[in-house]
């Protein structure tokens, strides 16, 4: 991506990151402020979407999307607040979920890690937002093609017997979002703002 921003006459540089690993994150952070100064934008992005049923017990998949959808962002949040909180200055913008408001079929674990994150999110907006100035956001996207379907990982076979792989690519047809004030679901297609328009 970083490649694809510079071409498009951006600037962009990226390192590689387990969002898991609070170490790692501090290291990013650190890293990022080196380059362009103190982190004023945190976008907490990165997510697993693993679809099972609970009758599944995809204890494994559950753990991982807990160690990306909940503890990454938490590791995250850490190491950018207190110099956020220092400069009186900032924005946070953690990605939800429509699921994160209404769980789909197949969905449990995902869902209940997306209100999670907007249990956080309305928490670190009144204890920081205010009294700190500092912008806390959330986004909630319906289904967006943006290919992690297909990015889903493959099931192994050495997995344990507990650790059932069924649906877990195949999410629902459309999710489970019935309520009268929700749009018609559809898949939509992400939006690609860096590329600079040559008008
Ligand atoms: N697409 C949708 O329909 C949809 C709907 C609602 C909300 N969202 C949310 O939007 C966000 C982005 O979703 P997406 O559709 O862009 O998914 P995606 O295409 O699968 O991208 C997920 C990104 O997270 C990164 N990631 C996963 N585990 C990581 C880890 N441990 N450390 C660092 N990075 C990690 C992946 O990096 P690698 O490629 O290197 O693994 C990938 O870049 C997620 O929080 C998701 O829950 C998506």
């Amino acid at each position: 991506m970083a490649t694809e921003i510079r071409g498009a006459g951006g600037t962009a540089t990226a390192r590689v990151t387990d969002v898991t690993r609070m170490d790692e994150v501090e290291g990013l952070i650190e890293f990022a402020a080196g380059e362009y100064g103190p982190v004023d934008h945190l976008v907490n992005n990165a997510g697993l979407m693993v679809f099972s049923k609970w009758s599944d017990r995809a204890v494994d998949d559950w753990d991982k999307m807990i160690d990306t959808n909940l503890r990454g962002y938490l590791h995250a949040i850490s190491a950018v607040l207190p110099g956020m909180i220092a400069r009186r200055s900032g924005h946070i913008l953690n990605l939800g979920a429509v699921a994160g408001t209404r769980v789909g079929g197949a969905s449990g674990v995902y869902g209940a890690t997306k209100f999670f994150i907007r249990g956080i999110t309305d928490s670190l907006h009144q204890e920081v937002g205010v009294t700190h100035g500092i912008q806390v956001s959330m986004i909630s996207p319906g289904v967006i093609d943006t290919g992690w379907a297909r990015r889903s990982p493959t099931p192994r076979a050495s997995r344990s017997p507990r650790t059932s792989t069924r649906a877990r690519s195949t999410p629902p047809a459309s999710p489970s979002t019935t309520s009268s004030s929700t749009p018609p679901a559809r898949t939509g297609e992400p939006a690609r703002p860096w590329k600079r328009s040559t008008s």
